[in-house]
């Protein structure tokens, strides 16, 4: 790294260069309407020992929202601008996520959000995870010998769980936001009938999944012009989603669960032997749940509770490795990544066994996350050497007390956060698009266990707590986070990544609070992941080949794969607000004011 003279590094501390684009990128922020106040141009500085950083986050005096698209940011801040709280905000870039993201952000799957009310000090987990149908059974996906049809779950109409986006988002506003739903879908609208260029990791995405997406006539008409899918630059208009969402922006969820959007997914679903109805629509509920919580070396952690296996499992490899001094060993040290590796296969493997849909299955939250199993847990690790996943095997938690994705976080001035991860499951969902209405729909059907032991997309595998039931909602792996220090928040965290989602957010956890890492270092340094099955340490690019060295030489099966994750992360001082968007995806941005 170059060492600057002390007046350049000075210089540098007072316009970190980030800091200064992310003003000026703010500041031509297209504005919601007329009578937008021009962006401030903050020149703060970070907590940090300004010389010590790496990279500079995004700083901001009064607001931000991180997400993984820059105008869906943009437009998120623009309603903070406009004195919306943080639920507004996010009720507005979930929306615009749903046209600028079509691979993931949606109106056609489900998701989470975990909110901190500053008025209240209220913390509150909004479940709006996608439902089976009522027509979904256990062996639905297994052929007369019992065998998984391949792809059933995840590209066929069989594939689609009831979406719960719509509900979710209006759930939301409705309980905890402040301004009129239309003017938080009109962005969305605006981008939908006029379109946005299309990013490089998108069009690199069509590419991917062509096969699965020309499959159907719906989606064709939205997504191919002249027999081509959208390359790089191109723009891409989606006026029947715009209709969609100003209807939306009208009438509410009712447009989607009780009208015209509904009906032509109940008409999509019968042309291709679906099994979504009207009822299932007109049933689906959200659900306000408590969120799962921890500490963790004097943080409180406040997650997503199942039918998420994220927050539990999140909580639990903290506990776990609370046990062990990784400050002392350092970041991606061949120490701190064997103790984490080591946690996380004891935690999937648990994961496996008992996780699944509250409302069916019991699942034992305060047994997995107790610091007292945590730590019978850490003594089975052996500090020397990997202990093969097939000597573990799914542990004894206290019994029950009497994966692409999308994620964003947005910070408001009155001390209220909140994080969301929502998804269609794997990229564009089922790839199936109801005809008329410009919405894709999810193939979350594939998170459930189509048969024990046999894995899902994300090479997880589960039993019967997570196996199909109509009405049931699949196991989740979505840990949108928070993290408290005295009541307040700290931090507000997340991202995608399926089955690596657990491990990612974990990892700007403990960047974050064991290593003093500000969110762009902890969100960008080099990411490792265990899941118990396969038996594979993953690592991203980056890794010392000392560091890997060792590791093989403990007996870990290290094998190098592409990136993990795409966190969007708010860290919260008496400074201001500091965010990063993950640089995975170059289409992300934290945008504050
Ligand atoms: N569809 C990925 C997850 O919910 O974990």
């Amino acid at each position: 790294m170059v060492d600057f003279p002390t007046a350049a590094r000075r210089a540098r501390h007072l316009f970190p260069a980030t800091c200064v684009a992310a003003a000026l990128l703010a500041a031509v922020a297209v504005p919601l309407g007329a009578g937008a106040q021009p962006a401030a141009v903050s020149t703060g500085t970070v907590k940090y020992d300004i010389d010590d950083v790496i990279i500079h986050p995004v700083h901001s005096l009064h607001g931000m929202v991180s997400s993984e698209s820059a105008l869906a940011s943009d437009v998120g801040v623009e309603v903070l601008r406009k004195g919306g709280n943080a639920v507004d905000a996010a009720v507005a870039t979930g929306f615009a996520l749903a046209v600028t993201m079509p691979n993931s952000g949606n109106i056609g799957g489900g998701g989470f959000m975990i909110l901190h009310d500053g008025k209240t000090g209220k913390d509150t987990a909004i479940d709006f995870r996608e439902m089976a149908p009522a027509g979904a059974s256990r062996n639905m996906y297994l052929d007369a010998n019992g065998n998984v049809v391949q792809d059933k779950s995840l590209f066929t109409q069989a594939a689609i769980g009831v979406p719960g986006t719509v509900a979710g988002l209006t759930y939301a506003l409705e309980h905890y936001g402040t301004m009129k739903r239309a003017d938080l879908v009109a962005p969305a609208v605006r981008l939908a009938n006029n379109g946005f260029p299309v990013g490089e990791t998108l069009a690199r995405l069509f590419v991917a999944e062509h096969d699965h997406l020309v499959k159907w006539d719906g989606t064709r008409h939205v997504f191919e012009h002249d027999g081509k899918l959208p390359v790089t630059g191109e723009l891409l208009r989606n006026p029947d989603l715009g209709r969609s969402l100003a209807l939306i922006g009208r009438d509410g969820a009712k447009a989607f669960y009780d009208g015209p959007i509904g009906a032509a997914i109940v008409k999509e679903a019968k042309a291709h032997d679906g099994l979504i109805t009207a009822e299932d629509l007109k049933n689906y509920r959200v659900v306000e749940r408590t969120p799962v919580r921890g500490s963790y070396r004097g943080y409180d952690i406040v997650s997503m509770p199942p039918p998420s296996s994220g927050g539990v499992h999140v909580v639990q490899i903290l506990n776990i490795l609370s046990n062990f001094p990784l400050k002392d060993w350092g970041p991606n040290s061949a120490k701190t990544i064997h103790a984490m590796a080591e946690a996380e296969k004891r935690a999937y493997a648990d994961r496996s066994e008992y996780l699944g849909d509250p409302d069916f299955v019991k699942v034992p939250v305060k047994g997995l996350t107790s610091p007292a199993y945590a730590k019978e847990l850490a003594s089975q690790i052996d500090l020397e050497h990997a202990t093969p996943s097939a000597q573990i095997k799914p542990g004894k938690p206290q019994p029950y007390e009497s994966d692409q994705t999308t994620h964003f976080v947005v910070a408001d001035s009155h001390g209220s956060v909140v994080s969301v991860t929502y998804t269609l499951n794997t990229n564009f969902g089922s790839g199936i698009v109801a005809s008329g209405t410009g919405i894709l729909l999810n193939n979350e059907m594939d998170d459930f266990s189509a048969k024990p032991g046999v894995p899902n997309a994300y090479g997880l595998v589960g039993g019967d707590a997570n196996a199909v039931q109509p009405k049931k909602r699949p196991l989740s792996s979505m840990s949108p986070t928070i993290v408290l220090k005295d009541g307040k928040p700290w931090l507000v965290t997340g991202s995608p990544g399926g089955a690596r989602i657990i491990t990612t957010t974990l990892q700007v956890l403990v960047n974050t609070i064991d290593f003093g890492m500000n969110p762009a270092e902890a969100g960008s340094a080099v990411r490792v992941h265990h899941q118990w099955l396969p038996d594979e340490l993953r690592i991203e690019r980056g890794l010392s080949p000392d560091t890997v060295a060792i590791l093989r030489s403990m007996g870990h099966k290290v094998v190098e794969r592409q990136s993990m994750g795409d966190t969007q992360t708010i860290q919260i001082l008496p400074t201001g607000f500091y965010g990063y968007a993950d640089q995975r995806d170059p289409n992300g941005a934290a945008r504050g004011y």
